[in-house]
This record gives C-alpha cells, sequence and structure tokens, in this order.
C-alpha cells in the first residue's frame, strides 16, 4: 500500500472541531498527518472528533483557547511547541462571520471580528513562524474568504478582515521564506451559516461562473494540496469559489 503523503506531518487547525475546520481535520488526518485540533466552546465536538479518529498509533490532540486572548493564546502555544517539538503545519480557520450593518455597527462588535479574525493569526503566526523558521521549516495555510476582494456592505468588518489576511499571508511570505511557505485558501460559499435565507444562496449561486455552491470538502482539498505540493508555492491566494472572483462578485 503507498505510503500516505503527509504521515508524521504534525498540524494544527484552528476551530477544528465543526462544520468546515472538521472536514479539514479528517482529511489531512486521512492523508496521514497527525492532526492538532483547536477549539474553544466546541469542546463536546472536538472530544468527538478526537474519539472517532484516534488511533494508537496516530493520536489526535486537542488544544482550547479563546483566540481573542493573546496572552492566553500564547501561553497554550509555547505549551504545545514544547510537548510536541516540531510542528509542521498551521491551518487559520477559526473565525467569526455575523452581518453588522454599517450605520449600526459597535466598536464592540468590531473588536470582535478583527480582533478573532485578523489580530490573533498575525500574533499566532509570529509564534508558529519563528518555531518553523527555528525547527527548519514549515507551511502555513490561512483560510480567507472570496468576500476580501468584494466588500459587502453588511459585513464590512468581516470583509475586512478577510482582505487583511490575503496581505497578512503575502507579508509572512516574504518575511518567514525561504523555510517557511504561506498560502491562502479564498472560499466563496461552501456552507452556509444556520438560518442563511435561501434566496441569498441562490443570488451566490448565480454569481458563480460553475453556478453551484461550493462544500467543505473542496476547501479541504485544497488545503491538503497546499500541505502535498506547495514546495514551490508561496504568497498564493487560492480562490475556491466556483469562479465568484473572477466574475467579479
Ligand atoms: N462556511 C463558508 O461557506 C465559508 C465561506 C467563505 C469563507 N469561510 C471561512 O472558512 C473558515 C471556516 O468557516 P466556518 O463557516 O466553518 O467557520 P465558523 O463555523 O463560523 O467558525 C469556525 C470556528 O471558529 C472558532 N472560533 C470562533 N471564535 C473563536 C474564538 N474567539 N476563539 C477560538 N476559536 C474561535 C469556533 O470554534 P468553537 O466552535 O470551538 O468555539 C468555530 O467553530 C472561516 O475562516 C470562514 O471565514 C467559510
Amino acid at each position: 500500500m503507498a505510503e500516505k503523503p503527509l504521515k508524521g506531518k504534525r498540524i494544527l487547525v484552528t476551530g477544528g472541531a465543526k462544520r468546515v475546520g472538521a472536514v479539514i481535520v479528517r482529511t489531512l488526518f486521512e492523508r496521514g498527518a497527525e492532526v492538532i485540533v483547536h477549539y474553544h466552546h466546541s469542546e463536546a465536538e472536538a472530544k468527538e472528533l478526537q474519539k472517532s479518529l484516534s488511533r494508537r498509533s496516530h493520536p489526535l490532540r486537542v488544544v482550547s483557547f479563546d483566540l481573542a486572548d493573546i496572552p492566553e493564546m500564547r501561553a497554550k502555544i509555547g505549551k504545545l511547541l514544547e510537548e510536541i517539538d516540531h510542528l509542521d503545519g498551521l491551518v487559520c480557520n477559526a473565525a467569526v462571520f455575523f452581518a453588522t450593518p454599517f450605520f449600526q455597527v459597535t466598536e464592540e462588535q468590531w473588536d470582535c471580528i478583527l480582533n478573532v479574525n485578523l489580530k490573533s493569526t498575525f500574533f499566532l503566526c509570529q509564534q508558529v513562524g519563528k518555531h518553523m523558521m527555528e525547527k527548519g521549516g514549515g507551511k502555513i495555510v490561512l483560510i480567507s474568504d472570496v468576500s476580501a476582494g468584494h466588500p459587502w456592505p453588511a459585513y464590512l468588518p468581516y470583509t475586512i478582515s478577510k482582505a487583511g489576511i490575503n496581505h497578512l499571508a503575502r507579508g509572512l511570505a516574504k518575511i518567514l521564506a525561504p523555510k517557511v511557505t504561506v498560502n491562502v485558501v479564498a472560499p466563496g460559499t461552501v456552507l452556509p451559516a444556520e438560518g442563511t435565507p435561501k434566496t441569498d444562496l441562490e443570488v451566490y449561486r448565480k454569481k458563480t461562473l460553475l453556478k453551484t455552491l461550493g462544500s467543505p470538502k473542496d476547501v479541504a482539498e485544497s488545503v491538503c494540496f497546499l500541505f502535498e505540493h506547495s514546495d514551490f508555492i508561496t504568497g498564493a491566494i487560492i480562490p475556491v469559489d466556483g469562479g465568484y472572483d473572477v466574475q467579479g462578485g
């Protein structure tokens, strides 16, 4: 039987307990990676994933912290890196997403979205990037959003945070080269938030070139591709959006 392509690679996935993150976790795990699942509130889902995937020879670790609390994050990541000795990969998937009509948006909402989606990613990559450079290399994948290039009026703080992610990745690609690659997967709608009106999904679907919504697996396969084949890819932003971006949004 052929060796699994990511065998022995230690990869941390933030927000990995459910939804798109859990599909990324399962897909990396199936390719042989030793996945570390980060969660915040979804302890039950994280433990369930751990139970269903862990093998004696191939354990699945979990780690929990609030990405809005940078000192807590630094402490937990520092402890994890000490315990595992070497992290090969990082997927920054966790995010918050909710509507913020411009004339109603509060400072608290702005801080929540920018802190979780952008500030925490910046400082997590600072800590993990340093570790990877010291250990000789690694791969970082940031999950952005097609809306980074198409500011959605009712979600401006969110789209600003994702535009920041794209910018951050290109900067990190320069800073962490040549040992560490940094790339972005930028999904279109793959798993709507609960309660999303069908009419909104239909509007998105019609704006894609492929006339379809995607699935979390499309995102997970792109993440795996970057871990398996990105030795000559860094600073790239890969749209996984059915052609929404090139269509003009
Ligand atoms: N779903 C889509 O169609 C779509 C489209 C475009 C882009 N994306 C991007 O793809 C990624 C995954 O999407 P998703 O819809 O699966 O995301 P999601 O369900 O909205 O959130 C993913 C996870 O982020 C974690 N999180 C939120 N706030 C946190 C905090 N303060 N500290 C630590 N963790 C926190 C949560 O973990 P806990 O549950 O453990 O608290 C949550 O399960 C996101 O970056 C999203 O922006 C998704």
